[in-house]
């Protein structure tokens, strides 16, 4: 069984969650960059970490790395990979780059190379002079850093962050992916209530069901490699049970609240496109009338950044009220993501840890006030490394 050198990008900051992610597939990372997890595995790997990783954004092949200062360098490197071992006669290339401190600075230049070179190679391979493309796609990546190329295979097609679930969704919504990574580092449990106070399209409920649920995030959608003949449909197949079995029914108290009634009927039925309708409580409700007699819960939001200078005074009130509500839910972990770098202030208090994160293009923070574990679940320890 041939291995590969696997890589799991992902958002800058959540690479340990990653990596974490992966070991508990029972892949071992090999390194970690700035955005990637490389780890090594066969195809059932490729399979399985598209089919569980949660908070990363695709599964790649990685293929090559050479140094690559001028065109010669890149159209050589290139053509020197095996395609053929990849690539079938028939197969649809679409080259995507990206080039970041270096020489070759012109994208397109980069792709338009690879491409050429890619052919070459497959022309003295293959023995033909003409490639249909009418075949499965494959999408090569190339990517320059300070003078380095790195070529590689998108197994993933769409972003992992596409579940499939979210059809109808607000303003401003999470990334899938990223609000899977904050449920992981809210360190919550099913064991606990979890409240999302302004869920939007539920984004963050609906993951954290689906993380107690053990419901694998890319189950109902498909994936690049599903379509290249290398890898079986047996053997999807397999993979795909194994996450049927793993699912389990869990009772858990998830509270999903929003002040809009629209979003909060996108959410509901995001949560039934998830399967998991029946383990989220939606109500619509401002942040003022939220509260809990319960003990040891956990919040997760995202509440407005008001990032237009006409919001500001309103989200910094906004911000004051949450600090009141919040404040008297004593024993409550709380994790807060904003863009504001000023949010303590106005929440009137300062956070355990503060994490930067990014949301898309936003650099936000996450705002960590850890309460007390309950006690049936003090004795475990979260990861430390995440
Ligand atoms: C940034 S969005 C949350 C997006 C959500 N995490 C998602 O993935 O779709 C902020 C949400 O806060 C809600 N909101 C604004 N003011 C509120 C208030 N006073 N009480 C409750 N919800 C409020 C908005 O309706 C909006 O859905």
């Amino acid at each position: 069984m041939s291995l590969f050198e696997l890589t799991a990008t992902c958002a800058f900051g959540i690479e340990a969650i990653v990596a974490d992610e992966l070991k508990k597939l029972g892949y071992e990372k090999t390194s970690v960059e700035n955005g990637r997890v490389n780890f090594r595995g066969d195809y059932s790997a490729i399979i399985r970490s598209n089919l569980w990783l949660r908070c990363s954004d695709r599964v790649h092949i990685k293929l090559v790395e050479f140094p690559a200062s001028d065109w010669d360098e890149l159209f050589d490197g290139t053509k020197k990979v095996s395609w053929e071992n990849f690539i079938p006669a028939n197969g649809m290339m679409h080259v995507v780059g990206r080039s970041v401190k270096s020489r070759l600075h012109s994208v397109p230049d980069c792709q338009s190379i690879v491409k050429k070179a890619v052919i070459e190679g497959m022309k003295r391979k293959y023995r033909q002079e003409r490639f249909p493309e009418d075949g499965p796609v494959y999408k090569i990546e190339i990517s320059v850093l300070n003078d380095i190329a790195t070529l590689s295979l998108d197994t993933s097609g769409d972003g992992l962050n596409r579940r499939g679930y979210r059809q109808q969704q607000g303003e401003a919504p999470l990334k899938e992916t990223l609000a899977a990574a904050l449920v992981y580092l809210g360190r919550w449990k099913p064991e606990r209530m979890l409240a999302d106070p302004f869920c939007g399209s539920g984004t963050i409920p609906v993951e954290a069901a689906m993380m107690a649920a053990d419901i694998a995030p890319g189950i109902k959608r498909r994936f690049s490699a599903e379509s290249w003949p290398d890898i079986k449909a047996e053997l999807w197949n397999t993979c795909r049970e194994e996450c049927a079995d793993l699912r389990k029914t869990v009772k858990t108290e998830i509270h999903a609240s929003d002040i809009n009634g629209d979003v909060l009927r996108y959410a509901a039925k995001n949560a039934l496109n998830a399967g998991v309708e029946e383990m989220i409580i939606f109500q619509k409700k401002p942040l003022s009338e939220f509260s809990s007699r319960r003990e040891y819960g956990c919040i997760i939001c995202n509440p407005p950044y008001g990032e237009r200078l006409s919001q500001q005074r309103e989200v910094e009130n906004l911000y004051r009220d949450m600090g009141r509500v919040f404040g008297k839910l004593e024993t409550w972990s709380q994790f807060i993501l904003t863009a504001r770098e000023d949010f303590e202030k106005f929440f009137g208090r300062k956070a355990t840890k503060n994490r930067k994160l990014y949301n898309g293009k936003i650099k936000t923070h996450l705002y960590q006030y850890f309460g007390p574990l309950p006690p049936r679940i003090k004795s475990e320890q979260p990861p430390d490394s995440v």
